[in-house]
């Protein structure tokens, strides 16, 4: 599979290192602005694929992304200390204005993965620009809250994050759900986990848990100014489930036809990713709270899209 990725900076280079060091791609095309910063992220990257997979990674110019079954869109602006994804919107807007036309015209065929924030409303507007239908725009949504989420909680319980099976839903940022109600470990209810493993999941677990998977991207900028490396894996992650057509359940944003009685807008449950993009979206059961809670969080993006005119 070829992958194009528009946007060199630390976002888009660290999905582009993820996706040599898992196999992810075949080839890798990196698109910047900045020619030599791309050229130079992909200079490097390309020495390390002797250390993991055969792949051809290179800096280029739109019309090279013909070919490519996956775009990643990390181009824009990224937050700055103190400032909310949501701040980012109009600025981001914009700049995809321009780009993903330039996208379309070289790999019509490929489906859009969106990375940059505020990344549900820039699914929404990337979905209405490119007048693909909604499953071949994905953003990369809460994937990367779910993750933290499954840390944080296998950290706890003693066992491997992998094991955990845990979503986080709706926006990828403030107002996001984590879904706790139907977490659990093997096939094992939290409760049952507790009542087995004497780790019990009081409100004070849930809410350290809570404020830490929703504040993780604040308290990484303050200390590093940046987000990138998870972001990155999670990008891979989605890019191998193109590839191997692999039907992998992930929460990813899409524009979605109605959820919790609002029409039309793009956040993240658990879909059916494979080669064509997403392939179904999934329901999970919700207590009343989470109901309330995704309701709210869809109000939220319904009217940042709105706001700027989606
Ligand atoms: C993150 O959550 C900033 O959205 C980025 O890491």
């Amino acid at each position: 599979m070829k992958v194009g990725i528009v946007g060199s900076g630390f976002v888009g280079s660290s999905a582009a290192y993820a996706i040599v060091l898992r196999g992810a791609a075949a080839e890798v095309v990196l698109v910047d602005l900045n020619a030599k910063l791309a050229r130079a992220q992909a200079d490097e990257i390309l020495h390390a694929t002797p250390f993991a997979w055969p792949a051809k990674i290179g800096a280029a110019d739109y019309p090279q992304l013909a070919g490519a079954q996956l775009v990643v869109l990390a181009c824009g602006v990224s937050q700055n200390k103190g400032e909310r994804r949501m701040q980012l919107l109009e600025r981001n807007a914009d700049i995809f204005k321009e780009v993903v036309p330039k996208v379309l015209d070289h790999a019509p065929e490929a489906v859009l993965l969106v990375v940059s924030n505020p990344v549900d409303v820039m699914t929404q507007v990337v979905t209405q620009i490119s007048r693909l239908s909604p499953g071949r725009v994905i953003g990369s949504g809460t994937i990367l809250d779910t993750a933290r989420f499954r840390t944080l909680l296998g950290e706890y319980l003693g066992v491997a994050a992998q094991s955990v099976h845990a979503y986080v839903l709706g926006e990828h940022g403030d107002s996001e759900v984590l879904i706790w109600s139907s977490a659990h470990v093997g096939g094992v209810s939290l409760v049952d986990f507790a009542a087995q493993s004497k780790k019990g999941i009081e409100k004070d677990v849930k809410s350290r848990i809570d404020r830490a998977v929703r504040g993780a991207a604040h308290h990484i900028i303050e200390g590093k100014g940046a987000t990138y490396y998870g972001i990155g894996a999670g990008v891979a992650r989605i890019a191998k489930a193109i590839r191997g057509d692999e039907r992998a359940v992930l929460t990813v944003s899409t524009l979605t036809p109605e959820i919790e009685g609002i029409g039309n807008v793009a956040l993240s449950i658990p879909r059916v990713v494979g080669a064509e993009g997403v392939l179904m979206d999934l329901c999970p059961v919700l207590s009343d709270e989470e109901h309330a809670a995704l309701h709210n969080s869809a109000t939220i993006l319904k009217k940042a899209a709105a706001d700027i005119g989606y």
